[in-house]
């Protein structure tokens, strides 16, 4: 084990106000609903004030947005371009403040916030200004829907953030969006960046609150596409809302992917790709790889390294540029994880975590491992959404693949094997919007994702996130 020195990153860099208010027509305004306080999930810090959004606030948000809508997809495509390029880079030149900001919201790591959330924010943003003047050859039309409602979580709250904004305003519409009711606070700090781009008001619109404002931007009767990231069991709730009106409605939910270790797989590489696949933002993750299906031949092998590796795993400041797991987002979420492994435990699987130090205050969970774990256990089907990886064996790939396939979710699965003939037969029999071979967690937004069954519909990203876009 190495010792480190603290290399905390600057809060400096962020001009945290006390009270923050919705975005609406360009400008910041009160909310007249209570508000509630955002916390820094690693100290149990109240970190700002927040407005909450009523329906009567969402419809003059909405209004906002219809008017911008005129303005907005009446500019030829070059000219959204260049608003949505002068976006990207100004996330790029904000993107220290970003990151420290998101992380002490969030509780995730400075590393990931730094190197992978905002890096891929500019880079959506850059993506779809390249599409914004290219839409006659992308297949779908020219033509927006018009105002979108858009309704995001608190795992990757810019980065969701930018899966939505970025192909709405290229394809010329306007948006109301509500961010997570725990980490509303680079969404409204986006704001500030829409105003210095000058963006015309109203095209972005932020509105903050609870399940209720999110309820009151999904049932608006003047919005046009509703677009939601969260759980399942909300996405049900506004399949509901929706049906039986004129809406476009994209649904990105949860999962249990499967991350499929072969016997002839790179050992190392394979321990690498499981742990981004399960500890990456604290396994708040919709794709992560919970369920790790080893071939039974290389079990012992493969658990002794992970076991290793996952000694190794720094836990603690999310500021501090060494650590790998934060904080956990909110007291509800580790209750969660807390429930569901304990369930695990009395299910009958065998529970590991490294020795680990968690801090005294803010909310904290080890990274854990249960094996012995059968198809039927809790911990094998229902989403954790926390540091746990379940282990299960199989011995033909034929097993593996009805294994994997054993979910009622399907948004993302990885292979591990030195043959290509393998990886391509198993990526044609999982049932999972994504499928990664030797390697995992791999984001680009070039490449759609989405899910199957409960997982949810529509693609976000690439050339065919432009179609929830497009009155196709
Ligand atoms: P959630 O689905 O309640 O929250 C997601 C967003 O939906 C938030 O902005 C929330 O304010 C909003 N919302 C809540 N109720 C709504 C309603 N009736 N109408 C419109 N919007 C509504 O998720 P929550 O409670 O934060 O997490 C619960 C579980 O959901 C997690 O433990 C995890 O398993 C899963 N989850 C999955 C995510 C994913 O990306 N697949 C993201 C977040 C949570
Ligand atoms: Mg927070």
């Amino acid at each position: 084990m190495f010792e480190y020195a603290p290399a905390p990153e600057s809060r400096d860099v962020v001009d945290l106000k006390s009270s923050y208010g919705l975005f609406i027509n360009g400008e910041f305004a009160d909310g007249s609903g209570p508000t509630f306080k955002t916390v820094n999930p690693a100290t149990e810090e109240t970190l700002a004030e927040v407005a909450t959004a009523t329906s009567d606030d969402v419809d003059r948000a909405v209004q906002a947005a219809r008017k911008a809508f005129g303005v907005w997809s009446a500019l030829p495509g070059a000219e959204r371009a260049k608003y949505l390029f002068r976006i990207a880079r100004l996330v790029q030149e904000r993107a220290r403040e970003l990151a420290v900001l998101e992380s002490l919201d969030n509780g995730k790591p400075i590393r990931e916030s730094r190197d992978v959330d905002v890096p891929l924010v500019a880079a959506h943003f850059f993506y779809y200004a390249g599409w914004a003047d290219k839409l006659a050859y992308a297949g779908f039309g020219t033509k927006p829907l018009g105002v979108a409602g858009q309704v995001i979580p608190w795992n990757f709250p810019l980065l969701m953030l930018a899966w939505k904004i970025a192909p709405a305003l290229a394809c010329g519409n306007t948006v109301v969006l509500k961010p997570a009711e725990t980490t509303p606070l680079t969404a409204l700090l986006f704001a500030d960046i829409c105003r210095q781009a000058d963006l015309p008001p109203g095209v972005v619109n932020i509105v903050t609150g609870a399940g209720e404002t999110g309820a009151a931007v999904v049932a608006h009767p003047d919005v046009n596409k509703v677009a939601f990231t969260g759980s399942t069991e909300v996405g049900r709730v506004i399949a509901r809302s929706v049906a039986g009106t004129s809406k476009k409605l994209t649904l990105e939910l949860g999962g249990k992917a499967a991350n499929i270790v072969f016997d002839d797989a790179a050992i190392d590489q394979a321990v690498e790709g499981i742990v981004n696949g399960i500890f990456f933002n604290q396994g708040h993750v919709c794709c992560a790889g919970s369920r790790l299906l080893v071939q039974e031949s290389i079990q012992e092998e493969l658990l002794a390294a992970l076991k290793r590796r996952l000694g190794t795993l720094r836990l603690g400041d999310p500021l501090d540029k060494n650590t790998d797991i934060g904080a956990v987002n909110s007291a509800e979420q580790l209750a969660k994880i807390r429930r569901l492994s304990d369930l695990g435990e009395s299910e009958g699987a065998e529970r590991w975590s490294p020795a680990c130090e968690l801090p005294g205050k803010g909310f904290w969970f080890p990274p854990t491992l249960f094996t012995g774990v059968a198809q039927s256990h809790s911990i094998a089907r229902e989403e954790i959404f926390g540091p746990v990886l379940s282990v299960l064996t199989f011995r033909t790939p034929a097993e593996a693949v009805e294994k994997a396939n054993n979910t009622p979710y399907g948004l993302s699965a990885g292979v591990w094997t030195e043959k290509g003939s393998r990886i391509l037969w198993m990526a044609d029999k999982l049932r999972a919007g994504v499928v990664w071979a030797n390697t995992f967690n791999k984001f680009d937004p070039t490449s759609p994702f989405g899910g199957y069954k409960e997982s949810g519909y529509g693609r976000e990203g690439g050339l065919a996130g432009l179609e929830a876009y497009l009155d196709v």
